[in-house]
Parts: C-alpha cells; sequence; structure tokens
C-alpha cells in the first residue's frame, strides 16, 4: 500500500470513545451524551411534511437542485436570520450537511497546512476534528464565565502571524454552557477586522435560551464579509434530517457552494423541501418554546441537584440555554482517572472528561455534565452518586 497522505496522520478516533463505551451499559447514569431527547422530536408533524414532498412535490422534491439548497428554504432561512438581526438574503446563505460540514467546508476553503486555528479554551471537539485534515496549528484563547477573552485574544493573534481563522462558539458553548457578552463579541470581530482573518460562528444552540432572547451574533457586527455564521436543526428538529445552513457574504457563499458542490453536490433535497413544509405548515417558534421548556425544566432541575449534593470546591455556571454544564474540579482532581477508576466501576455514573475538549494543553480538572436526555429522577440520582464518588475520591 503506498503511504496515506500526510493529513491523515491528525485523523484519529477520539480519546473518549473507549471510556463512554464503558458508560453505555444501561445502569450507568450517562451525562456524556450530547444528543438532543428524542421525546421532542416533531416526528408526526414531519411525517405530514414528507408525506405532501413525496405526494404533490414529488417531481421536485425527488431531483437534483441547487448545491446552495432548495430555493424555497433558502428564503424561509433567510426571513428567520433577518429576524435574528443580521443582513440576509437568499444569496447569503446555503444549506450544509449539518453544521459539521459547515466546519469542514470553512477550513477546506481557508486553511494551507500550518496556519493557525485560534479555538476557546476549552472547544468543542468535532470543531477540532473537523479542521484537523487541513493540518492547522491550533492556538487557545483563555475563556471565563463570560466566553472568549477578547484581550488574550489580541495578544495570541499579534504572536501569531500565521493565523487565519477564530473558531467559537458564541451561544451555550459546548462543552462550558457559558455565553459570550456583546461588548466581546463586537471586540472579537474588531480584531478579526484588524488582523485580518475569518471567523466561524458556529451556533447550534442559539434557539436553545432559558430567559432572554440571545445575544446579537457576531454576524450582525460583521461590516466586511469575515464571519460566516452557522445555525442547525440539529437541536431544534433532529439531528438525523442533517441539515444547518451557513450566512456569510453573497460572493464567498457562492465559492464555498462550490466546494460543496465537489464534496457531495447538495443536501438532500427531499430533506430540504420537507423541512420547508414544516416550517410553513407548523408553528416553528410554539415547537421551540416547548423544547425550551423542557430543557430549562432539565437545567433547573440539574442545577438544584447540584446545589444540594456538591462538594464546595467544585465550581460551575449556571448555563443560561443549550445542553451542558461544565464542572471545575480543583486543579489536583484527573477526572481521566476519577471517571476510569471510581465513578464508572463503582459508583456507576459517566459524564465527559474535560481533557478531551483542549486544542493545546488539556487540563485534566474539568468535566461536561449533559442533562438532555436524563430523566429527572436519574438526574437527582445520577449527581448524588458523582458527589458520593468525589466524596470518596478525595478521602483517600
Ligand atoms: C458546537 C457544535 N457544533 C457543531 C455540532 C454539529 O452539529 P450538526 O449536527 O449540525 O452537524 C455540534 C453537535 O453537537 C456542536 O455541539
Amino acid at each position: 500500500m503506498p503511504q496515506q497522505a500526510s493529513r491523515m496522520q491528525l485523523v484519529r478516533p477520539s480519546a473518549i470513545r473507549e471510556l463512554l463505551a464503558l458508560a453505555a451499559d444501561p445502569d450507568v447514569i450517562s451525562f456524556g451524551g450530547g444528543y438532543p431527547d428524542p421525546d421532542l422530536f416533531p416526528a408526526r408533524e414531519l411525517a405530514a411534511a414528507y408525506a405532501r414532498a413525496l405526494g404533490e412535490q414529488a417531481a421536485v422534491s425527488l431531483q437534483y437542485t441547487h448545491s446552495e439548497g432548495l430555493p424555497r428554504l433558502r428564503e424561509q432561512l433567510a426571513e428567520r436570520m433577518r429576524a435574528d438581526g443580521m443582513e440576509c438574503g437568499p444569496e447569503h446563505l446555503f444549506l450544509v450537511q449539518g453544521a459539521q460540514q459547515a466546519i469542514d467546508l470553512v477550513g477546506k476553503m481557508w486553511l494551507e497546512p500550518g496556519d493557525v486555528v485560534l479555538t476557546e479554551e476549552p472547544t468543542f471537539l468535532g470543531g477540532l476534528v473537523g479542521l484537523n485534515p487541513y493540518e492547522p496549528e491550533y492556538r487557545a484563547v483563555r475563556t471565563d464565565d463570560h466566553g472568549m477573552d477578547p484581550d488574550h485574544l489580541e495578544e495570541v493573534l499579534r504572536a501569531n502571524p500565521r493565523a487565519k481563522l477564530i473558531y467559537t462558539i458564541p451561544d451555550f458553548h459546548n462543552p462550558t454552557g457559558v455565553t459570550m457578552t456583546t461588548e466581546r463579541r463586537r471586540r472579537v470581530v474588531e480584531l478579526a477586522r484588524e488582523h485580518d482573518v475569518v471567523i466561524l460562528e458556529d451556533a447550534p444552540y442559539r434557539e436553545l435560551y432559558f430567559g432572554a432572547a440571545p445575544l446579537p451574533t457576531l454576524k450582525s457586527f460583521d461590516t466586511d464579509g469575515r464571519v460566516f455564521h452557522v445555525g442547525s436543526f440539529s437541536k431544534t428538529l433532529a439531528p438525523g434530517l442533517r441539515t444547518a445552513w451557513v450566512v456569510a457574504d453573497a460572493e464567498l457563499i457562492e465559492r464555498l457552494a462550490l466546494l460543496k458542490l465537489a464534496s457531495d453536490t447538495q443536501n438532500s433535497t427531499l430533506n430540504m423541501a420537507a423541512i420547508s413544509n414544516y416550517l410553513e405548515e407548523q408553528d416553528y417558534d410554539a415547537h421551540l418554546d416547548r423544547i425550551r421548556d423542557h430543557y430549562r425544566g432539565k437545567r433547573d432541575h440539574t442545577v438544584a441537584a447540584l446545589r444540594a449534593e456538591l462538594s464546595d470546591d467544585i465550581r460551575y455556571v449556571t448555563p443560561q440555554g443549550g445542553l451542558f454544564l461544565w464542572l471545575e474540579f480543583p486543579e489536583d482532581v484527573d477526572t481521566d482517572r476519577f471517571l476510569r477508576e471510581v465513578l464508572i466501576p463503582e459508583y456507576r455514573v459517566a459524564f465527559v472528561p474535560g481533557s478531551s475538549f483542549y486544542s493545546e494543553n488539556p487540563r485534566y480538572s474539568r468535566g461536561r455534565l449533559g442533562f438532555p436526555t436524563l430523566p429527572v429522577d436519574r438526574i437527582s440520582q445520577g449527581i448524588r452518586r458523582i458527589a458520593e464518588g468525589y466524596n470518596a475520591f478525595r478521602s483517600v
């Protein structure tokens, strides 16, 4: 066999797979998952939308369409993006197979091997997995309870002339659950302009807010087309639809659509037609209200259990949206070891060890708790087990 391309050195399975496989045992209460709750999938409404797509609309919805996506869905989404404060016509938006494909295509468009990608510290593992084949170097930007720290971003940009792309998750971050302030959003876009880098604004949790409507997008501060805003139906309708979208400058959308044409031609016309029907026939905003209520209830339950059970030396920020909460243990606690040796085998509970979420310099004292799919009684029970396991782990 010939040697595989050098990019393949960066393509490997993640180390947490093995640990999460241990947690797959049904009597382990796992806070490891990041999947949305299947009870919230609007299956009946989607069935009606697919029936119409396969009935009177079949000639169109079973046919090829544009690489940018089905025109009527682009129009509907552009209208929603305008309502969310972005300047957006259908020419500024195209459909992709999940936010994950947006990460891939934006990486393909901009990155030469050795270019520097700036990420939050920590960041979404799938973002790194998506960009790795383009052989970038990563620099982590310090993050606190209010998102990426722009002063540190400036320092890192100054120190790295090959910086090309900032990858950020400003709303209800995965894994930390925190939200970037409006002031920081404005500053991050200004810094990107000053240092001539592009921004990938990955926002799949944006519509899962529990309190006030989310803060303005980074895209809304973009004056020269350097922000790629990515939204997704994965957490709001269903991830199996593999439907997400990118908002960007019209010329760049055309270029990205050429890359999409090269890789998979277009999203499924049928899925796009069904989603378009769903948006036309159903009250999507009422559906969003329902799922926000559902996840807010789980968040409240999780936080109440943490308050009641958890040792005071473990810190966390109450997330204002999304599906995750980040536990910060004292620095000398190695959560990989804690999970492997104590929590999973003895206390039958799991979360994702924090070390998996760093683009450089992993920290071992952190952990991600996902609360979307667990019933509330399992949440309380699971947190009690974490607290008991922690007390036992600390006392040896
Ligand atoms: C921050 C972030 N970006 C992207 C994705 C991928 O989403 P999609 O299903 O739209 O590809 C996820 C999924 O968990 C995510 O958490």
